[in-house]
């Protein structure tokens, strides 16, 4: 008999999870204004809102925690995390930052003016809130098939390579400081960039003088992707893939939150010595200083360790077949998702399953807060709270997709958890049609406003 598929490491620390009864959580739940961000975590029975800084670290990352190096200038940890990027991203040149967001905003201080133009695959929210924040655009130039829940394409983060040169064909190069590919493509679904397509990109950005950033978040996730689906990379390891990845960028920005597997930090690597020059006078008013920029040495040693350990294949096999252990089981209920499976999430199709609520009444958010009474699991919404409003026309946005994103953390929760989060979004799904309606906006902020908007049930 052909033996299971089991987990690559075991636990060593635990950390206790409360229940809840339905009473509780209805009044908790309108206690947050229906906003699952603003509840506590003890609320919250099995926590999928993000799985940013809400992995488990390994025994080697909290051991490299003691030995981090605490000097402000120069510390022995920045060495450390500078020779990991070298040797896993292939970047000369790095800035530390707090987190990615971090990154974005020092990098895009030096590089987007406003008017700009910066065309990429499904901007993730504080990338687009960073350019319009500076009065540019972000253009989306990612596939059609991306959009479409059931096409099974196993590249729905690619770009779009006729939309990208439309792009870069109508506007002066002056005006375009850089092309951001996603990897993977959070917004569309968690869903990989092929490396035939960062080829082509980086092809027409040669052609059209423009540089490449990578927003690099889940780059070892995107590419897992790359060696079980693309042909030719079989046989490669993951940090191979990883290397010829990055020959096609010119810079990234990084969470390192996600794929690093660490709870806090962030970077951007940068090949041209310059670039890092400038952005280090960012890095300085912003983050800190350029050796450590909002890090602390242990957690730049954590992130070293991270790094390598997020960049191997056993770990990662063990992460991607738990999202889609996930999905299989919804699969076998019929409740509708991003097809194919995502890294780190499941993205459930909302526009499908409440279809008779309109989409002014925030059909993922009315998911979300469903699935939160039904069983004390919080997801997040990605639908139009997410996707806000037109910065200059201030209508509402309303994407092609509705959904609400169930994020797996890393090394955190059992396939126990994942049947749970199966059953109760099952039971949710058998009484979809009792949900008569969704919510409307009673306060929000001017941008970003998802993390803070106050809703109001409608009856
Ligand atoms: N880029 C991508 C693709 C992301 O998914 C995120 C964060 C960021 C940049 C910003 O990084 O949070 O460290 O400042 N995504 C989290 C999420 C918040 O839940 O998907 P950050």
């Amino acid at each position: 008999m052909k033996l299971p598929f089991a987990e690559s490491y075991k636990i060593k620390m635990v950390e206790t999870i409360k229940r809840s009864t339905r009473k509780e959580r209805e009044q908790w739940l309108k206690e947050a204004n229906y906003n699952l961000f603003n509840l506590k975590s003890d609320q919250v029975f099995i926590d999928l809102l993000t799985d940013s800084g809400t992995g488990a670290m390994s025994d080697k990352q909290w051991s490299a925690m003691m030995l981090g190096d605490e000097s402000y200038a120069g510390a022995r940890s920045y060495y450390k995390m500078k020779e990991a990027i070298k040797n896993i991203m292939g970047f000369d040149h790095f800035l530390p930052t707090h987190q990615g967001r971090a990154a974005e905003n020092v990098l895009f201080s030096v590089l987007v003016k406003e008017g700009n133009i910066v065309p990429g695959n499904s901007h993730f929210d504080t990338t687009k809130g960073h350019i319009e924040f500076r009065k540019a655009k972000a253009v989306d130039c990612t596939i059609d098939e991306a959009f479409d829940t059931v096409i099974d394409h196993p590249f729905k983060g690619n770009l779009d390579l006729i939309k990208l040169e439309s792009v870069l064909s109508t506007y002066p190069k002056e005006q375009v400081p850089m092309i951001i590919v996603t990897v993977t493509c959070n917004t569309s679904g968690g869903q990989p960039v092929s490396m035939a397509n960062m080829k082509a990109v980086k092809k027409l950005s040669e052609k059209y003088e423009i540089p490449v950033c990578f927003d690099s978040a889940r780059f070892a996730e995107n590419a897992y992707f790359i060696k079980t689906r693309e042909e030719g990379y079989q046989d490669k390891t993951i940090k191979e893939i990883v290397k010829e990845m990055y020959t096609y960028a010119d810079m990234a920005t990084m969470s390192s939150k996600k794929d690093a597997i660490v709870n806090m930090g962030g970077f951007i690597g940068m090949k041209d010595a310059n670039l890092w020059k400038q952005a280090s006078t960012y890095n300085i008013m912003f983050e800190g200083y350029v050796t450590y920029g909002g890090m602390s040495g242990r957690d730049m040693n954590a992130l070293a360790q991270g790094l390598d350990e997020g960049t191997e294949f056993e770990y990662l096999e063990t992460r991607i077949k738990q999202v889609e252990y996930l999905g299989g089981r919804l699969e076998e209920f019929g409740v509708p998702f991003q097809k194919p499976i995502g890294g780190h999430a499941i993205f459930v199709d909302a526009k499908k399953i409440l279809a008779h609520i309109p989409k002014e009444e925030y059909q993922a958010q009315t998911l979300g807060c469903e699935l939160y009474l039904e069983a004390g699991i919080r997801g997040v919404e990605i639908g139009a709270i997410l996707a806000d409003r037109d910065p200059e026309t201030r209508e509402n946005r309303y994407p092609a997709l509705e959904l609400l994103r169930l994020a797996i953390p890393r090394r955190t929760y059992t396939n126990n958890h994942m049947d749970v989060v199966a059953v109760a979004l099952k039971n949710v799904y058998d009484r979809r049609n009792e949900i008569k309606h969704g919510f409307k906006i009673i306060d929000e902020a001017p941008i970003m406003r998802h993390f803070t908007v106050q809703l109001q049930k409608i009856d």
